[in-house]
């Protein structure tokens, strides 16, 4: 049975990687320190270990595949305090690399960002060529990260594949303060509450459902690809506008739009060029924005949030 070691499997979307891993017959240790996480998100099947990824490492087990999704994601808290953002993102993905090489990992799969990195990019859909110039600490730990790896795969001849997700939704999704809108919105609606739109709501994401994310990874784990740096999500823009209007309808609610300030230097659009995945990791997202927030909005209602 082949072994996988999942960081920040208590989180978002390294918990959904868990379960599918766990359904298609691998041997899965999550690995999380729960400072945003949460236990009872890890399949019961799979070992869960609560440590830091800064942690001695030497102490686990060997894997042949390490899926790496242990990060602070905050990119206001990245902002506020780059040393705590530059500790977890860099120094301990760093430390993960060297567990990698001295235990001969097969392959390691990081979970970059599509959103974050490439700044106000120059093209949209944005392929993963653009040049990278991130607009925050978070978008430069996370691209940080990147560089290692190359130079890990170099040096040591560690495998590595980068995904580079746009914006991910679905379930178990934090829909409080760090999490994303989709889930924030949902929850402030079912609550009859009128969620805040910053700015004039035409700035947009590429929403991406977290189910179509975890077949990406693995792929990513199976497929021997030639391109190691992946752009995931649906290459489709959506402004919040539309999300309102979108969530509205599927609740089959009135609630209006309620505008606030702008967030000062939010990226006015956004969406990533899918092109190499569908080429090389034969993926493509197959879950409609429409089905993914109503799927989303079941999870939150089973929930009684
Ligand atoms: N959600 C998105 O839209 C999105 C977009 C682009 C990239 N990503 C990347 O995907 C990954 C997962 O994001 P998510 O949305 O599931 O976030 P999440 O916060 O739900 O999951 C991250 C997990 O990592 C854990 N963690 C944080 N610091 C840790 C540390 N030092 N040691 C061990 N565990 C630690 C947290 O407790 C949490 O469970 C992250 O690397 C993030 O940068 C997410």
């Amino acid at each position: 049975m082949q072994k996988v070691l999942v960081t920040g499997a208590a989180g978002f979307i390294g918990s959904h990687i868990v379960d599918e891993l766990i359904r298609q017959g691998y041997d899965v240790t999550g690995l999380d320190n729960l400072s945003h996480g949460k236990k009872k998100n890890v399949n019961p099947k799979a070992r869960l270990i609560i440590a830091d990824i800064s942690d001695d490492l030497s102490v686990l087990d060997n894997y042949d595949y390490v899926v790496h999704h242990a990060s602070q994601i905050d990119v206001m808290k990245s902002i506020e305090n780059p040393l705590y953002d530059a500790n977890t993102n860099i120094l301990g993905s760093l430390n993960l690399l060297e567990f990698c090489r001295k235990t001969y990992v097969k392959k390691i799969i990081y979970a970059s960002t599509g959103g974050a990195i490439y700044g106000k990019p120059k093209q949209i859909p944005t392929p993963e060529t653009c040049s990278v110039d991130p607009d925050s600490h978070y978008g430069v730990s996370k691209h940080t990260v990147e560089h290692y790896l190359e130079i890990y795969r170099k040096l040591y001849r560690l495998n590595y594949c980068i995904l580079r997700y746009s914006n991910v939704y679905g379930p178990r999704q934090d829909c409080d303060g760090e999490g994303g809108v989709i889930p924030i919105f949902i929850k402030k609606m079912l609550n009859k509450d009128t969620p805040m739109i910053y700015g004039n709501g035409n700035q947009t994401r590429d929403f991406v459902f977290v189910k179509d994310v975890v077949n990406a990874n693995l792929l990513a784990i199976t497929k021997k690809v030639p391109k190691r740096i992946i752009n995931i999500g649906t290459g489709k823009e959506t402004s919040i506008n539309e999300l309102h209007e979108m969530i509205t309808k599927t609740l089959d609610i009135d609630i209006p739009k309620l505008y606030g300030h702008s967030i000062k230097g939010e990226i006015k659009r956004s969406a990533v060029d899918i092109t190499v995945a569908r080429e090389y990791l034969k993926w493509a997202p197959s879950t409609s924005l429409s089905q993914g927030i109503a799927l989303t909005i079941d999870a939150l209602k089973e929930k009684n949030i």
